[in-house]
């Protein structure tokens, strides 16, 4: 097991939606699992007035709802909850960040624990800069090659606006932190499914030989919701799915179902072999961007039986909104095992379905024997990697039909993570600030393989701005996207697997 220092986790934005729903929940149940050190406390940083006891109680109530640990007694949160300390403070005054200083210095003390600090930046990004150059000041970033304790700093995504701002960005932290201080989240790596694409690729001999160009017809990889915006508008419609999903998300994803077996599964050696997979994909030209991606957006329609407003209409929507609610985008990788393999991506929001999955279509047969006896059409192979809900895996071949007739229909082999482990696996953020403080970075981004991504996709945003834009809305809230996506993929004689 790796080892737990004693650790001071510092969280910029702590009034926040995430640190109530995500980070504090992950907190306590990594606490209550015995993964977090003996020695820990929490400092909440933000400007909304609270006292200890008042912050205190928005975790307790925002816990009981938000946490896999609830229903918790208030004896069991006294518990966790001494470890807890908040700061009213100013993010651009650099009096609030040598208050910190002293505070840590001073609990650090009490504990009789070194300074071993995880700065975590949950606000807004437009205040990333002021947090980095207030920690700087201040000199909350400690030398841990000369005995001192570590300091690393845990970044929120969106990761910039578009390849220019993340290569600001990422120029700002390195000027404060090491790379090997850096820890980029995107939480879909904190997934045990998106784990497991590696488990089931590099752990098994079956499947390795035919993950390949001879054998594989194509990939999709599909992140669908049935949601809309929600209370994210403000964000949302600055961003896009173009950057919300398509530049972190999608573009891990696409990379753990591509990549290159890594010489040792740790941090250097995955992420070395991630900035290869991405450096392969062909860029798109302004033809390319054209004919290869699609943008949507929604329009009223009825989701899960229940009308649902258009786009434009969702509250803090501005009515003139030209963002896109979908995107679908075919990628070649250029390398000896993805030659010729189209991967098609798509990701939208008020989809039919709520779902996120990678499907691999194997090639078909190149003879068929029971189209002598009249069976025809015999369906491609498939395995189905379920990232999120109902988290498995399917593999899906033909069988003989029961009876005196000869037919042949899919089936499926179906491995589910609930069945098999009895467990629900964690949620990604347990997993994640887990390896912040033990310094684990293998499931965090880096620098290289962020902007590659993010040049690809500034690539699209830039061709879109010089060609047509459809016009907006274009599919109905409830169905699973633009018409123009079904026909990116029919063009090439294939289908979106909605099933
Ligand atoms: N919420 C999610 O589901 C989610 C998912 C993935 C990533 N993220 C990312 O995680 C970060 C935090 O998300 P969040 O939903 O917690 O954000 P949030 O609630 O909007 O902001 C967090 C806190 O930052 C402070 N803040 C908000 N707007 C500010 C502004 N304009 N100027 C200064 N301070 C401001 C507020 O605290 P004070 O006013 O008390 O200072 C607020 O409570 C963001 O970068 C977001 O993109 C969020």
């Amino acid at each position: 097991m790796a080892e737990l220092k004693p650790s001071v986790i510092v969280i910029f934005g702590a009034s926040g939606d995430l640190a109530h729903i995500k980070i504090f929940p992950a907190l306590y149940s990594l606490w209550e699992e015995d993964f977090l050190p003996d020695n820990f406390f929490i400092v909440g940083f933000s400007r909304t007035k609270f006292d200890d006891g008042a912050f205190r109680k928005t975790i307790f109530d925002s816990l009981n709802v938000n946490c896999r640990k609830s229903p918790i007694g208030e004896d069991e949160f006294s518990n966790f909850s001494k470890h807890v300390f908040y700061l009213t403070s100013k993010y651009d005054d650099d009096y609030s960040y040598k208050e910190l200083g002293r505070f840590i210095e001073s609990k650090a003390k009490e504990y009789n624990m070194s300074k071993n600090v995880a700065y975590y930046l949950s606000t807004p990004p437009s205040i990333y800069i002021s947090v980095i150059d207030g920690i700087n000041n201040a000199k909350l970033v400690s030398n841990e090659y000369k005995g001192d304790g570590f300091s690393r700093i845990v970044i929120e995504k969106p990761f910039g606006y578009d390849y220019e701002s993340a290569r600001e960005l990422n120029g700002k932290i390195l000027s404060v932190f090491k790379e090997e201080e850096v820890y980029r989240i995107d939480h879909y790596l904190g997934k045990e499914t998106v784990q497991n694409i590696l488990a089931f690729r590099f752990a098994n001999a079956i499947f390795e030989p035919i993950w390949n160009n001879k054998y594989i017809d194509h990939i999709q990889i599909s992140a669908l919701e049935s949601i809309g915006v929600g209370f994210r508008a403000g964000y949302f419609d600055k961003a896009g799915v173009i950057r919300d999903m398509m530049q972190n998300h999608m573009m891990q994803l696409l990379s753990l179902v591509a990549i290159e077996p890594p010489p040792v599964p740790d941090a250097d050696d995955l992420r070395n072999e991630k900035v290869k997979l991405l450096k392969s994909v062909r860029s798109l030209s302004l033809n390319d961007i054209k004919n290869y991606t699609v943008r949507g957006q929604y329009d009223r329609g009825v989701v899960g039986n229940k009308d649902v407003l258009s786009y434009k209409e969702e509250e803090g929507v501005p009515p003139d909104t030209i963002t896109e609610t979908y995107v679908a985008i075919k990628l070649f990788i250029d390398n000896y095992r993805w030659a010729g393999v189209p991967f098609y991506l798509r990701s939208g929001k008020r989809l039919k379905t709520h779902k996120t999955e990678i499907a691999i279509y194997f090639k078909k047969l190149p003879y068929s024997l029971f189209a002598k006896v009249g069976i025809e059409n015999i369906r491609q192979n498939s395995i189905i990697i379920t990232i999120q809900p109902n988290e498995g895996i399917a593999i899906n071949f033909g069988a003989k039909a029961p009876g005196f007739k000869f037919d042949i229909e899919p089936v499926n082999m179906v491995f589910k993570y609930k069945s098999s482990f009895k467990l629900s696996p964690p949620d990604a953020y347990e997993r994640l600030i887990y390896d912040v403080i033990t310094g684990d970075q293998t499931l965090f981004a880096r620098y290289d393989d962020m902007l590659i991504a993010w040049q690809l996709i500034t690539s699209i945003i830039n061709g879109w701005a010089k060609t047509e834009r459809p016009s907006f809305p274009n599919y109905e809230a409830g169905s699973y996207g633009p018409k123009e996506a079904d026909g990116l993929i029919s063009a090439d004689g294939r289908a979106w697997n909605n099933e």
